[in-house]
């Protein structure tokens, strides 16, 4: 298993990955449901290879990078890693997003990933520790955190806040 960042090569199952992932599942965004593959390459794709190196955002935008986890041959989940935080990160999603394909999930891939990105993520941020977001019903997510170390830190109505000791 790893994680490989977003390229050109990987474009065909990246695509496919993106156009079928929800526009909102669990508060996890993706505003490329139901793209056409010619869309994906000409602006989405290009797009989000460019987070990590934003060039004319907005202030609140911080640099991130979108990875893919591969097993094999099959592109199974996608793991976003925000470098920094701004307040209202902190408050709300975090440094690290993630989702696994729907027919993969429950197979241990989302640990699996997490436990990949946390250790990518340890050398990118420079804040003491990994700030995670989760809602409160999403039990299988809260376990990829659990299985991760992660520790409750706080909650609001709709989630609860966790961390990652680096
Ligand atoms: C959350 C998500 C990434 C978990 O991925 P996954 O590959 O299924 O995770 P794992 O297989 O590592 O399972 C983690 C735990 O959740 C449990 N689990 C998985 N699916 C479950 C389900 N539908 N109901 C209850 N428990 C479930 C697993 O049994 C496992 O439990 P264990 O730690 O006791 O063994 C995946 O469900 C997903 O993509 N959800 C939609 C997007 C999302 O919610 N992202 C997170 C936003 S914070």
């Amino acid at each position: 298993m790893e994680l490989r960042k977003i390229n050109t090569r990987d474009a065909y199952a990246q695509w496919e990955y993106t156009t079928t992932l929800p526009a909102d599942e669990n508060g996890l965004t993706n505003p490329y449901t139901g793209i056409a593959y010619d869309e994906y390459i000409e602006k989405a794709l290009p797009t989000l290879i460019s987070y990590e190196h934003p060039v004319d955002m907005p202030d609140w935008f911080v640099p991130e990078t979108y990875y893919y986890l591969w097993d094999g041959d099959c592109l199974v989940g996608e793991f976003r890693i925000r470098h920094h935080l701004t307040e209202t990160l902190k408050k709300g999603a975090g440094h690290i997003g993630y989702s696994i394909r729907k027919d993969k999930r429950g197979k241990g891939y989302g640990t699996a990933g997490l436990e990949l990105t946390v250790q990518i993520a340890k050398e990118i941020v420079p804040e003491e520790e990994i700030y995670l977001r989760v809602n409160k019903d999403n039990i299988p997510s809260q376990k990829v955190m659990l299985n991760n170390g992660a520790y409750i830190i706080g909650e609001d109505m709709e989630h609860y806040f966790f961390r990652i000791k680096k």
